[in-house]
């Protein structure tokens, strides 16, 4: 059944291509909005109107097009979901902003609480009662009391003068200028742990690297590192992430174990040398973060269990994978 709202809008007194592009520089996020028609099936559409309009009550908005298939639904509907996108859900956008008669087929959601469908890998959803149905010219605003939501974490998905942008990529171009970033691992073969040292360099340390290139995620980095010394290592978890200020560095390792141990001399500018446990050179170590961090590893190392060390936030802290993070200041202290 069609909504009593008018379809005719007033005349534009504006240029509609121009008012269009003017409208299209204000960077968004991207969301697909969502409920179920009075078929039972689930009908969506990808929206950059979404905005907040009240915290109490909890109120958001979204403008949906007259001209769109799912207008008769989404008028109908008694509640709407939003999901907001990742940034790696452009194929997502690109779907719910197509006239697909199958969108959710190729996607994963749950139903939410008013029955809208909720999808997966978003950053964050809410799920409302429809409060209001605005009729503001060639669109309609639907206006929705949220009445359950959840923020998840994750980099956002942009929309600016009809182009996609990526907020994470510009978080690491600002991450780069703020604290140069200091790759590194910590392998073992058993009872034996990787050290290495640059040429004319006296002191053996743990494997890092500086190098990023454009596009290159740090495992790749440290496995052309790892291949450069022509050592076959697994990396498998990140272990630590801390700031060294005296520096404007920011160390993150990873962890990982040796499927063999290296041929052994040297080879370019890197030597790499398997440490016993009981015969590590900790005076070689020029900070007191690494050896700090490494002796950690050999504790949590006979243990069998590992934490991910997160420092320079203010605050030291173990994130356990099964337990609540701890602290780890005093033990970080008494390293040196
Ligand atoms: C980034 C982006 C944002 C959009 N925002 C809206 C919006 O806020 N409201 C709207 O009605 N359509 C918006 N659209 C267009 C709809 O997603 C598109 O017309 C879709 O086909 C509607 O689905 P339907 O016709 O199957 O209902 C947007 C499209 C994109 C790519």
């Amino acid at each position: 059944m069609k909504p009593a709202i008018p379809t005719s809008a007033p005349k534009a007194p504006v240029d509609s291509a121009n008012f269009r592009r003017a409208l299209g520089t204000f960077l968004t996020g991207v969301t697909v909005v969502t409920c179920v028609d009075d078929l039972g099936q689930p009908r969506g559409f990808t929206a950059n109107s979404f905005t907040s309009v009240s915290l109490d009550p909890p109120l958001v908005l979204v403008c949906i097009a007259k001209s769109a298939q799912s207008i008769d639904a989404f008028v109908g509907a008694h509640g709407f979901g939003i999901s907001i996108l990742a940034e790696h859900q452009k194929p997502v956008s690109q779907l719910f902003a197509s006239k697909s008669p199958e969108k959710f087929k190729s996607v994963r959601w749950l139903p939410g609480s008013t029955g809208a469908p909720r999808l997966a890998e978003g950053i964050a959803w809410f799920d409302c009662h429809t409060r209001q149905r605005v009729d503001a010219g060639d669109h309609v605003v639907l206006i929705g009391e949220v009445v359950q939501f959840s923020a998840d974490g994750g980099s956002p998905l942009g929309y600016c003068q009809g182009n996609y942008v990526s907020f994470g990529l510009v978080h690491e171009a600002v991450d780069q200028e703020r604290a140069r970033t200091i790759f590194g691992c910590i392998v073992n073969l058993g009872d034996r742990v990787l050290l290495c040292r640059r040429a004319g360099n006296a002191s053996w340390t743990l494997p890092t690297t500086s190098l990023v290139e454009e596009g290159s995620s740090s495992h790749q980095v440290l496995r052309g590192m790892l291949d450069g010394m022509k050592v076959c290592a697994e990396l498998s978890f990140l272990f630590s992430v801390y700031d060294v200020p005296k520096r404007g560095e920011t160390h993150i390792f990873y962890r990982g174990s040796l499927t063999a141990a290296p041929a052994g001399g040297q080879d370019g500018a890197l030597e790499a040398r398997l440490f016993d446990f009981a015969h590590i050179p900790w005076s070689d170590f020029p900070l007191p973060q690494t050896r700090s961090m490494l002796r950690r590893y050999l504790r949590e190392q006979a243990a069998d269990s590992f934490g991910i060390y997160v420092d320079g936030f203010g605050h030291r802290r173990v994130a356990t994978l099964n337990a609540a993070p701890e602290d780890w200041g005093a033990e970080h202290g008494s390293a040196d």
